[in-house]
């Protein structure tokens, strides 16, 4: 089964609206021939309306990067689904390292944020990934297995397709350092085993799984040949026009 590669641009807390206008004209330009490929930015809640506005028409796709699982309510500062939805999006990142980090975020309120995500059709973009010390526990695949399973929690083979899962190993994001094509390969190869298992071959092998931690113009093409790597969560390299711009178009 071919997966479609995609590429999605998480922004973290930067970009005012101008400035997110600026990055996303420059995108719309470079990219516009890009079909073999998704793309997609994740710019932070303030500016997803206006980016939506700009990209009418265009082959790139918004998502936002969180969201509350409760669809309206006395849920002061959150967000629901719907109203990303209304806003532009068509992704959501759930259970980002830096929300399980710093905002407490859960396996539980992750199962939570994607059932409230799929049921207006928005896609999950669910990651996992373990912190250094657990790595050097050689506790990184037990750690990413308990994650997968509680994210996916009461899910069905349905909802799977509507899912990507991003491995991002906590020790490489912001870093610089990359885990190696061999290392995040391994631990994609093991995270379909894991799909497998419970909900089949066929979904395993639909399903995209991506990799998230220092991708840069350098390294993007050795990660994209391993074959369970089926595209990128960029941060900081997504900030740039230029250096987005040359991720996605990877050979
Ligand atoms: P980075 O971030 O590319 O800056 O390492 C990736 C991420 O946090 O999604």
């Amino acid at each position: 089964m071919k997966r479609k590669p995609i590429i999605a641009g998480n922004w973290k807390m930067y970009k005012t609206i101008p400035e997110a206008l600026a990055l996303v004209n420059g995108l719309m330009i470079n990219l516009k021939d890009v079909m073999d490929r998704d793309i997609v930015v994740c710019p932070p809640f303030t500016a997803i309306k206006p980016v939506s506005d700009a990209l009418k028409g265009s082959n790139i796709l918004i998502g936002a990067q969180d969201v509350f699982w409760e669809e309206k309510g006395a849920f002061t500062g959150e967000v629901s689904p719907n109203m990303l939805v209304d806003a532009g999006s068509s992704y959501v990142i759930i259970g980002h390292s830096e929300r399980r980090q710093y905002f407490a975020e859960t396996d539980e309120t992750v199962n939570k944020k994607i059932k409230g995500s799929l049921k207006v059709g928005l896609m999950p973009i669910v990651c996992v990934g373990e912190t250094l010390k657990e790595r050097e526990q050689n506790i990184a695949y037990q750690i990413v297995e308990r994650q997968t399973k509680n994210a996916l929690l009461g899910l069905s083979k349905q909802d799977l397709l509507k899912i990507i899962i991003a491995y991002e190993p906590v020790w490489a994001i912001g870093t610089g350092k990359t885990a190696t094509p061999q290392q995040a390969e391994d631990m994609h190869r093991y995270i379909r085993g894991i799909l497998k298992d419970l909900f089949g071959q066929d979904i395993s092998e639909s399903i995209r799984i991506i990799y998230g931690g220092s991708i840069k113009p350098e390294n993007i093409s050795e990660l994209m040949k391993q074959p369970d790597i089926d595209g990128g969560l960029v941060g900081g390299a997504s900030l740039d026009i230029d250096s987005f711009t040359k991720i996605v178009c990877f050979i």
